[in-house]
Order: structure tokens, then C-alpha cells, then sequence
């Protein structure tokens, strides 16, 4: 392909956000994204020294870093309008910033406060993401792409985490309805749903640190059908450009599962 001077780089010249890119999914994503040709990838988290350092790794010719706590709204209009102020557009938003659960949410023992905290996260700031992103891209006249990363938990129980659980069901519908509401502007909406990785969001409420990562994977591996592979960040964020990319053209409200197999058990 060299030779013919063609760019084999799915998002050549395009400009992204990525929202709690500064760890796991979020920050493989953001490299992957660069490493696609992206003109600028603006990494969106709250853990501020991690998201510059992200910024700086990748390169900030084409990566930037940006404080934005998405449980609130202002925050994340200000993160879009920026966004477009400085690149010019926005083509594609990955609203990807996600808290875990207390192993002791249950539905006898639920802690309000603490169902409140995770939604204000895992829902409103999802929606907050989309909305601001949608309205960039209509008053721009992007045919963007719109993704979330729910988790296979939006597509069953577990019998601890009920919020995180209700939180990914939701991200779903709002996926879904804002897809039905965006095709008419060409704005597709996704999202990725991967099984468990252990990322420190993962390693947090299993309560291990990174060093026992392998202790929680081998919890899991006896009931994950496809063998010989275990799931990483990279594995979502290769999803993720999918679904952010022209290969995607004709996806919208769709739930993709990457999860070895569990979910068809
Ligand atoms: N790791 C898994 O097993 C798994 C499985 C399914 C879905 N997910 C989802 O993937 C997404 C990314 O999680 P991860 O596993 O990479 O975890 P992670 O903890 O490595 O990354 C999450 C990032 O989100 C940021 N964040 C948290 N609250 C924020 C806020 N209010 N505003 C902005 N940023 C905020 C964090 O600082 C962090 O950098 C989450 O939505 C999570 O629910 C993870």
C-alpha cells in the first residue's frame, strides 16, 4: 500500500475524546486511536498527573489531556466545546469513565448514597458525554460515531455489585434510543461490552492489587468457553476502533460483546 500512497489508518485525520482515558481501557484506547491516525486524541479523566502522562507518552502533537469530572454536566460541555475550539470538530467520542461497586451491594443490604455516587458516573456522565457530543456533531454536521463501554453486565445479574449491574443495563438503553435518535443526522451510537479485565477498577473491588491480577483472572477462566486467550485492554480497544471507524459504517444501537464466549453459555 506504500506504494500507492493509500493510508491503510482507519481514523486519519480524525478528532477524538476519550473519557477516563488516563487507565485500562481508556488509556490502550487513546494509543490505539494515535497510532490510527487520529489528528488529535483528547484524553478526559480526573486522575490528572496519570492523563498527562498518557497525553505525553503518546505525543502531544496528537494527544492532549483535559480535566473533566463527567458526573458533571458543565464539565463535560466545556470538555466538547474546547474540543471543538481548539481541533475544529469533533468526529468520535468514546465515553468510556466508569466506577466499580461495593461487593456488598445487594438488594437487601442497598446503599442508597452509594447507588447515587456510581450513577451520577456510570449513567448521568454517560449521558452527559453523548448529549454534548451528539449536539457537537449535529451543529457541525459530523457524521460522527458515538461509543460507551457498557460491560457484560448489561446483559445479566450477578449476585453482588446490583448498581453497577443497573448502571450497564442503562448505558444500554440509552445507547439504543440515542441511536434511533441520531441516525437522522448520520451520528451513529455503539457500545462495547466487554467480560472482566483486570484493570485497577476491577482490582479495586475484587480488593487485590495489580501484582494478584492473575488471581482474579483465574476466578473467572473455568466459565469463559473460549480457551488459549485472555482478555486485555487492548482486546477492547481494537473494538472500540471498530467501532469508531468507517468499518463500522452501518452499525448503530448495537451492543457488542467481547467476552469469550461467556454470555452464549
Ligand atoms: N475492567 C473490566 O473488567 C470492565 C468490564 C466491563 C466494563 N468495564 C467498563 O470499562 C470502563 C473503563 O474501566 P476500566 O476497567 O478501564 O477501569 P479503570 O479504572 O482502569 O479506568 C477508568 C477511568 O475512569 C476514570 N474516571 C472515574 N470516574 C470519573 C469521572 N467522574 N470523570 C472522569 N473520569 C473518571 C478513572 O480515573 C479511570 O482513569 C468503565 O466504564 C467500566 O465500567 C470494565
Amino acid at each position: 500500500m506504500a506504494e500507492s500512497g493509500l493510508s491503510l489508518k482507519k481514523l486519519d485525520g480524525k478528532v477524538a475524546i476519550v473519557t477516563g482515558g488516563a487507565s485500562g481501557i481508556g488509556k490502550a484506547t487513546a494509543r490505539l486511536f494515535a497510532n490510527n491516525g487520529a489528528r488529535m486524541v483528547v484524553i478526559a479523566d480526573i486522575q490528572d498527573e496519570l492523563g498527562q502522562r498518557v497525553a505525553e507518552s503518546i505525543g502531544l502533537e496528537h494527544a492532549s489531556y483535559i480535566h473533566c469530572d463527567v458526573s458533571d454536566e458543565e464539565q463535560v460541555k466545556s470538555l466538547v466545546e474546547s474540543t471543538v475550539q481548539n481541533h475544529g470538530q469533533l468526529d468520535i467520542m468514546v465515553s468510556n469513565a466508569g466506577i466499580g461497586s461495593r461487593s456488598d451491594q445487594t438488594i437487601l443490604d442497598l446503599d442508597f448514597l452509594e447507588l447515587d455516587r456510581l450513577f451520577a458516573i456510570n449513567i448521568r456522565g454517560m449521558a452527559a458525554c453523548v448529549k454534548h457530543a451528539a449536539r457537537a456533531m449535529v451543529d457541525g454536521h459530523v457524521r460522527g460515531s458515538i461509543v460507551c463501554t457498557a460491560g457484560v453486565a448489561s446483559c445479566t445479574g450477578f449476585d453482588k455489585f446490583i448498581d453497577y449491574f443497573m448502571s450497564k443495563h442503562a448505558v444500554l438503553g440509552l445507547v439504543r434510543s440515542a441511536s434511533n435518535q441520531l441516525g437522522g443526522h448520520g451520528i451513529r451510537v455503539n457500545c462495547v461490552s466487554p467480560f472482566v479485565i483486570t484493570t485497577p477498577l476491577t482490582c479495586g473491588v475484587h480488593g487485590v492489587d495489580a501484582e494478584q491480577a492473575e488471581e482474579v483472572e483465574k476466578i473467572f477462566e473455568p466459565h469463559l468457553p473460549l480457551k488459549g486467550v485472555v482478555l486485555k485492554e487492548n482486546h477492547i480497544a481494537d473494538v472500540l476502533l471498530f467501532l469508531a471507524s468507517n468499518d463500522s459504517a452501518c452499525v448503530s444501537g448495537h451492543n457488542l460483546v467481547v467476552d469469550r464466549g461467556f454470555l452464549a453459555k
